[in-house]
């Protein structure tokens, strides 16, 4: 996955207890992530069950709130919640949304917003409960690493000069740092959704712009920009409505970034009436309601 990257790390990564994981101007091989694994296999390592969690609260106030509300309906309530409750993690990953929780609260709620919809899609796509588990896992995780982006980045209300925006795009390697360490496992689900999630179809992402095909990342990175685009962010004037950010996925699908079928599963839990997602016809006329000042991906030149 992570052969002839030619990255190198811009900061020292710590774990979340200070253990240094990778230092800065490291390059980033596919033999410093194995040695990464490898050092963790000799840390003991205890799971726990979201349901048996702090976040587990948080999860239940997220479901009842729109649009998550009508999507999770439409799929069974109590099945999200299970499916939710049963993603298993090492307890230091806990320590980690706690911290988060208030760093960056945004992107704590955008996790749990983005797994519960990650959820409702798998549940339309995967026969395999332990293949869902380990999909919808990758996605609580996925933007791990934001928690070690500087705060006056992650919350700032102007757009971003070029060097801010490359500081920000080292979340998805921070996170493929600390998930390999955390999950002990290269290879994992966890690591490849952390690293690749920013990527594109047509190579056009980050931070290696390979052209991505795995299901499960598409279905994590469809969610995240989703969620992103519908929810209150420091940015823009307001969010997106459910419609102007579908016009925006169905422009990504046009331009190749984004799978077609991704996009046709979240429509249809758009649509009160249930119809096979192969039959989905879209309109690709913008219909929705955009925000009138947004700075997002607006750059400063310095
Ligand atoms: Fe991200
Ligand atoms: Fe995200």
């Amino acid at each position: 996955m992570i052969r002839n990257l030619n990255l190198f790390l811009r900061a020292n990564v710590h774990s979340i207890h200070g253990k240094l994981l990778m230092p800065k101007k490291s390059y980033l091989t596919h033999e410093a992530f194995e040695k990464i694994a490898k050092e963790s296999l000799f840390i003991p390592k205890m799971n726990v069950k979201l349901k048996e969690t702090f976040v587990y609260n948080d999860v239940n106030l997220a479901i009842h709130k729109e649009p998550y509300r009508s999507y999770c309906k439409s799929v069974g309530e109590s099945d999200v919640l299970k499916i939710f409750g049963d993603i298993s993690v090492p307890t230091v990953i806990l320590d980690e949304y706690n911290f988060m929780r208030i760093k960056d609260e945004y992107t704590y709620t955008h996790s749990i917003n983005t797994t519960l919809l990650v959820i409702c899609l798998c549940m339309m796509f995967f026969d395999d409960y332990q293949k869902m588990l380990q999909v919808v896992t990758a996605s609580f995780t996925h933007d791990i690493g934001k928690s070690r982006i500087p705060s006056s980045i992650l919350h700032s209300t102007m757009p971003l000069s070029d060097a801010e925006f490359d500081i920000i795009k080292e979340h998805t390697i921070y996170g493929a740092v600390l998930c390999c360490h955390y999950f002990g496992d290269f290879y994992s689900p966890a690591t490849i959704a952390a690293f690749q999630h920013h990527e594109k179809k047509n190579g056009t992402g980050y931070p290696t712009s390979i052209r991505l095909k795995d299901d499960a990342i598409m279905f994590i990175s469809i969610v995240d920009i989703f969620d992103a685009l519908i929810s209150s962010r420091p940015y823009r004037s307001q969010p997106y409505d459910v419609r102007g950010a579908i016009d925006l996925l169905c422009a990504s699908v046009q331009k190749g970034e984004l799978d077609e079928e991704k996009l046709k599963m979240l429509i249809s839990l758009n649509r009160r009436e249930k119809q096979a997602v192969q039959s989905i016809e879209y309109s690709i006329t913008n219909r929705g309601k955009i925000p009138k000042q947004n700075n997002y991906g607006v750059r400063v030149y310095t």
